[in-house]
């Protein structure tokens, strides 16, 4: 199958050397794109900037921005099976980008942000994507009841929870432990690395297209 997955954090810029960023190291979307290729699937990978390797044999995309994300999603999406959006996107953005450095002239600064696009709220209201769609939701409380609202709310088939309040999953780390969250059920996955989970999240978007026929 054709399967697109985002990945990493996107960076929103302040100025020529400063940027609004997230602890998203990335290793989620990448292990689903390498296990992804290793499954035989041809995986277009849209990364926000990260420290990892980039996996051989996929199309990889690189982008800085929501923005930049959002325009290569939509360019992208409509040739995909699976999508899954594992990518850490900013929520909001710097309202204006100085073209200089800004410097050190007042005791205090204001930053004032605006809303970036929900690129995976985007890919069915918008891009009218009818084939797999998979989010993440990481949630400090009410792990399922927020993930379910963000299952409903954005029209996946699949949402994967993980709660970022617990020490040594999720963020930034090689494992995580994670609910995957249906719309009339919901399967909780024991920790395991961010490889096997990977695979885990893979057969399970398989299941659905197989029941999706
Ligand atoms: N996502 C996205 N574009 C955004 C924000 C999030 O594609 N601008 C995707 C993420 O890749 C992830 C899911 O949406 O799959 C996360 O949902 P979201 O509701 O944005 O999570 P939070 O930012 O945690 O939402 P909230 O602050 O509303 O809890």
């Amino acid at each position: 199958m054709n399967l697109l997955v985002t990945a990493g954090a996107t960076r929103e810029p302040i100025d020529p050397v400063r940027y609004l960023t997230n602890r998203s190291s990335g290793k989620m979307g990448y292990a689903l794109a390498l296990a992804g290729q290793q499954l035989g699937h041809r995986v277009t990978l849209i990364s926000g900037p990260t420290s990892l390797d980039i996996p051989s044999l996929v199309d990889f995309i690189p982008v800085e921005t929501a923005k930049e994300m959002l325009e290569a999603v939509k360019l992208n999406i409509g040739a995909q099976d699976a999508a899954i959006f594992s990518a850490a996107v900013a929520d909001y953005r710097p309202s204006f980008i100085s073209d200089r450095k800004i410097k050190k002239t007042t005791d205090s600064l204001t930053l004032e942000l605006v809303r970036n696009p929900d690129i995976l709220g985007s890919a069915r209201h918008q891009f009218k994507y009818d084939g797999i769609l998979v989010g993440f939701a990481a949630e400090t409380e009410n792990l399922e009841t927020n993930a379910r609202t963000k299952l409903r709310q954005k029209e996946c088939d699949l949402v994967v929870a993980n709660d970022i309040s617990k020490k040594g999953i999720g963020f930034d780390s090689d494992h995580n432990e994670v609910l995957l969250v249906y719309p009339e059920h919901t399967r909780p996955i024991p920790t395991e690395s961010k490889e096997r989970l990977a695979y885990t999240i893979l057969r399970a978007v398989d299941d659905l297209r197989v029941e999706g026929g």
